[in-house]
């Protein structure tokens, strides 16, 4: 007994791991270690041999658990000191530098728009990029035969076979939003609707996903004039300077009368400059909304009118900060969004001139 309590105690004793310390728990007090067969053999003593050993035997089976647990503990201390000595962490490093992203210049030129619309008194709408047959064409005065169907090059969604019902379109002008706010809020209105507008159109002034900013004025007494001076606020605000405008007389199935106007610029040198050379650059539509485009919106034509345009928020933006290709505007090219993009501080606001 005394050989077998030493053999363990220093086994025990000299165990690394708690593996080690279940294989010499196994061995000397599992249901067949060497401890639990020398209890068996109690049977066949003599009740005073039994008297002697029996409790000899349960005391050296608790010397061993208990070495067992104290072991057991004192390895789990180590080991945990071990962690608390290796892993540490220097909480007075200085992190690591995240790079910030940049506003997208069609992001910012959108804000500032909408401020220059807000100071004059234009609120924000916004509508659906997947319309309706309806708002995007009918609402507005361009009837199923309409030539102007087929010239916008339009994205068509698919429909089941059999479906005869007109196919959704990506919508391919702002101009639908007009018909759902007029409907939403009746007469008099004065809103602004940016937003992304779509066309099969690709080359160094198109691309197939655009942005456009759509304006509605509609009260008792607006006029063409009202229209004209609202736009070249507009562009004044926009650029910082006076831009010289050309107003040609147009036609739009949603207008009456309707004109387009261009902005005057230059390309050179890889730069488009705005208000010098002898390029324009056509940049929105517009017009006095016609009576059917104020009937389709439940608006009575014989006692509201107003006028509406649709500004290319890329082709200003284009104008605005000397980028000569559309293209790059939707490249994802982080070295051009670097250079291009805004300060996530930089907020346009009127007061602060609306640039960087
Ligand atoms: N919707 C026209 C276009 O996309 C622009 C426009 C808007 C013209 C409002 C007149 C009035 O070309």
């Amino acid at each position: 007994m005394q050989d077998l309590r030493d053999k363990y105690i220093a086994a025990i004793a000299a165990a690394t791991d708690e593996n080690a310390l279940e294989e010499l728990r196994v061995q000397a007090v599992g249901k067949k270690g060497e401890v639990s067969l020398k209890m068996r053999e109690l049977g066949k003593m003599t009740p005073e041999e039994r008297q002697v050993a029996g409790p000899a035997l349960n005391a050296l089976k608790d010397e061993i658990n208990s070495a067992l647990a104290g072991k057991k503990s004192a390895l789990a201390d180590a080991a945990l000191d071990e962690r608390l000595r290796t892993e540490w962490l220097d909480v007075t490093l200085p992190s690591r530098g995240r790079p910030a992203g940049t506003i997208h210049p069609i992001s910012q030129v959108t804000e500032e728009v909408s401020a220059i619309f807000a100071d004059m008194g234009f609120s924000v709408a916004e509508g659906p990029q997947i319309e309706t047959d309806w708002y995007n064409f009918d609402a507005l005065n361009i009837p199923s035969h309409h030539p102007a169907r087929a010239e916008m090059d339009t994205f068509y969604t698919h429909r089941a076979e059999g479906d005869n019902r007109p196919p959704h379109v990506l919508r391919t002008h702002t101009s639908p939003v007009q018909i759902r706010s007029m409907e939403a809020q009746g007469a008099p209105i004065r809103i602004i609707c940016p937003g992304r507008v779509y066309r099969a159109d690709y080359d160094q002034t198109h691309t197939p996903m655009f942005n456009q900013v759509e304006g509605l004025a509609i009260d008792r007494d607006i006029s063409m004039a009202n229209l004209k001076w609202v736009l070249e606020q507009f562009f004044s605000a926009f650029f910082g300077k006076d831009v010289k405008t050309r107003f040609r007389a147009s036609h739009f199935p949603f207008t009456e009368p309707s004109a387009e106007v261009d902005i005057q610029c230059s390309w050179q040198d890889g730069t488009v400059k705005v208000g010098e050379g002898d390029d324009w650059l056509e940049v929105l539509g517009s017009g006095m909304v016609h009576p059917k485009v104020l009937a389709a919106a439940n608006i009575d034509p014989n006692e509201y009118q107003g006028f509406a345009f649709g500004i290319g928020i890329d082709r200003i933006a284009m104008l605005k900060y000397g980028i000569p290709d559309l293209r790059a505007f939707f490249d994802s090219d982080l070295r051009w969004l670097r250079h291009y993009g805004f300060s996530s501080l930089d907020q346009p606001t009127l007061h602060g001139g609306l640039s960087r």
